[in-house]
């Protein structure tokens, strides 16, 4: 396996035990824990100007924090996407500033570019030849463009509800997809039973392969870099599964051990009314969710009732001095409205939450006024234009 050379190997978050990550490939072998890479940091040797002298052009240029190097990877040069700055939002809001990290300009127009960058990396690491994975859709299609560029053959399990973009798009990444009737967790059980059929499906599902959050660590820090090194207040995200704010709460607690910042921004769950098992959860002050009965958002990327990371999620939360906060469809959508028109920048309906949520923090007056606030924007509004769009017919518009 090629290697990065302060990638030490996996370590399971939930019993300790530590693999060498040619042998561990997806879960915990002793307890079925997730497995999160680990790194020497002291053979590290990155500081500011290093970075600042590297082109601003992938995800890829933070190497030395990921397990693969960019030579071995499967890439598309995804990552170093835009932070906008949004100087309406800002005023209302009533904060120092407000930026979007857009996330929509990654290859297919989503932030799971970045996780599945190094999971399939991994996968051709491994000697795999099939990939598969249960998705609401985007994590899906990326998968499949991936999987098609390193030459591996991809199964994509989708929901019967998830976009036409999404599915059309995996047929034309030459995907193998199977639409289930129904939703994420009637995806999940036909792709664990295709997983049972075939040995040698490698799976790229989140927190299975231990590799999708520790790319989407690339997020936090390149919004670090690209606020000259300032650690922003406030980021708010669409938590589903949470693998990208899990990602970003590891990527800044290895900024700060590595010196290049001195505190966490604090991270905020944005969740959807509808299911909202980690916001339940935090404001109840559990240290565990407990699964929604009936999921029911718009949002498909954020309707996970069963978020298996989320003790993980509230302790992000909570080390961060952050929160968590729902809001409803129609605010959501409004939201997405809102941006689009005041800022110009189109947000897929999951993503819109984090702006809905980062709204109804100012609302609630939890701003002082000087803060800088981020807020993700995980997706591309062109992939659900048509769920933007009805919104507005639903006012009569
Ligand atoms: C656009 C979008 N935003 C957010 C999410 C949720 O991401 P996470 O699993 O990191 O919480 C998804 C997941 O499907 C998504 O597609
Ligand atoms: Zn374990």
């Amino acid at each position: 396996m090629e290697t990065t050379q302060a990638f030490v190997g996996l370590e399971c978050v939930d019993c300790g035990a530590t693999f060498d990550a040619a042998d561990a490939t997806h879960r915990c072998p002793d307890c079925d824990g997730i497995l999160d890479p680990q790194y020497e940091y002291d053979a590290i040797d990155l500081d500011r100007e290093t970075l600042a002298s590297r082109p601003f052009d992938s995800m890829w240029r933070y190497e030395e924090l990921l397990p693969f190097a960019r030579e071995a990877a499967v890439t598309m040069d995804e990552g170093a996407t835009p932070l906008v700055e949004c100087p309406s939002l800002a005023d209302e809001f009533g904060v120092g500033r407000v930026l979007i990290k857009d996330e929509g300009r990654n290859p297919t127009g989503t932030f799971k570019d970045r996780g599945q960058t190094v999971a399939v990396t991994a996968a051709t690491q491994h000697g795999a030849s099939e990939v598969a994975l249960a998705s609401a859709g985007n994590a899906g299609q990326a998968a499949a463009a991936y999987a098609g560029r390193a030459g591996l053959e991809s199964h994509v399990y989708l929901p019967s509800r998830s976009g036409f973009t999404n599915k059309a798009m995996v047929n034309v990444h030459g995907g193998d997809m199977t639409v289930v009737g129904g939703r994420i967790g009637d995806a999940g059980a036909a792709f664990e039973e295709g997983l049972a059929e075939h040995d040698d499906w490698y799976p790229l599902q989140t927190f299975v392969t231990p590799y999708r959050h520790e790319g989407k660590k690339t997020m936090l820090y390149e919004i670090v870099e690209q606020l000259d090194w300032e650690t922003p207040d406030v980021i708010t995200y669409p938590t589903g599964g949470g693998v990208g704010l899990i990602g970003m709460y590891k990527a800044a607690r290895e900024f700060r051990d590595l010196g290049l910042i001195d505190e966490l921004p604090a991270l905020y769950a944005a969740q959807a009314s509808g299911c909202a098992p980690i916001v339940e959860a935090f404001e109840e002050g559990r240290a565990e969710h407990e699964p929604v009965e009936h999921p029911d958002t718009i949002c498909g990327g954020l309707e996970i009732p069963d978020p298996g990371a989320s003790p993980w999620i509230l302790e992000a939360l909570r080390e961060t001095d952050g929160g968590a906060v729902a809001t409803d469809d129609p605010d959501i959508l409004e939201a997405g409205v809102q941006v689009a028109k005041r800022e110009g920048l189109e947000m897929v309906p999951s993503s819109a939450a984090a702006a809905s949520g980062a709204w109804e923090l100012a609302e609630r007056g939890e701003f002082d006024g000087d803060e800088t606030v981020v807020i993700l924007n995980t997706g591309a509004g062109n992939k659900e234009a048509d769920v933007l769009r009805s919104h507005l017919m639903s006012q009569g518009v």
